[in-house]
């Protein structure tokens, strides 16, 4: 799939104040992603936890170099293709004002718990309150992640869904893939297709829409 051009550095932020709805997951698919097409990709930790740096450790040598950042290690952004910031839990709102300045996006995970739901709707309106987003050029889209369609659960985030003014970019499935594929250091797109086939289209949606060259507009 080859959507992103070599033109330009694009910086991707992925936030959410709320612990473990999937930042980490999505900020190293990104990057495998964009690695995966042999760009050159920066991996800014903001964690203390570490998580997507120990995914990083953790990544096979042969599959395609990502660089790791925490913060405080400069980085010469203009020197990759793609750089993905994954922030942590709790982070503060006023902090992000200098860290999407020139983002392309920011994705806000959110899972379909009403916990989740409350709790990023309650992000949102702090960015707004903080004035996060008013001079952000960016995009702003949502991933609706560790969905069972089937699940009672599921209606707390449609509600949500229909109700923010930021599109749902993708829908990722609730599956072990992730947890297995992470523990090695890897993502799905390293995972025998056969095995992933029913998971792909939703991350190809996710690219696409990040590697968009229009709209920028919050
Ligand atoms: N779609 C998914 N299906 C199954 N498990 C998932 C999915 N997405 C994430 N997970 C698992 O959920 C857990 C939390 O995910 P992740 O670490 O990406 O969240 P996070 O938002 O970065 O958490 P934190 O706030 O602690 O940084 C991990 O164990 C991860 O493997
Ligand atoms: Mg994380």
């Amino acid at each position: 799939m080859g959507l992103a051009d070599r033109q330009m550095t694009r910086k991707i932020v992925v936030a959410n104040s709320k612990g473990g709805c999937g930042k980490t997951t999505i900020a190293v698919h990104a990057a495998a992603w964009f690695a995966s097409q042999n760009h050159k990709v920066a991996l800014v930790d903001y964690d203390v936890q570490h998580s997507a740096l120990d995914w990083l450790k953790s990544r096979p040598a042969e599959l395609q170099q990502i660089d790791g950042y925490e913060p405080g290690r400069a980085i010469e952004e203009s020197g990759y293709d793609a750089l993905i910031y994954d922030l942590p839990a709790g982070f503060d709102s006023n902090e992000l004002i200098p860290l999407i300045h020139g983002a392309d996006c920011l994705i806000i995970p959110v899972l379909p718990s009403a916990i989740d739901v409350k709790a990023v709707v309650r992000f949102l309106l702090q960015l707004q309150k903080s004035g996060v987003l008013e001079n952000f050029d960016g995009r702003v889209g949502v991933v609706a992640n560790r969905v069972r369609m089937q699940a009672k659960f599921y209606k707390y985030l449609t509600a949500f869904m229909e109700r923010t003014p930021f599109p749902t970019v993708t829908t990722l499935r609730d599956t072990q893939s992730y947890v297995s594929a992470m523990a090695e250091g890897k993502t799905l797109f390293d995972l025998p297709q056969s095995r992933v086939k029913q998971d792909l289209d939703a991350w190809y949606a996710l690219m696409h829409w990040i590697c968009e060259k229009q709209a920028r507009a919050a």
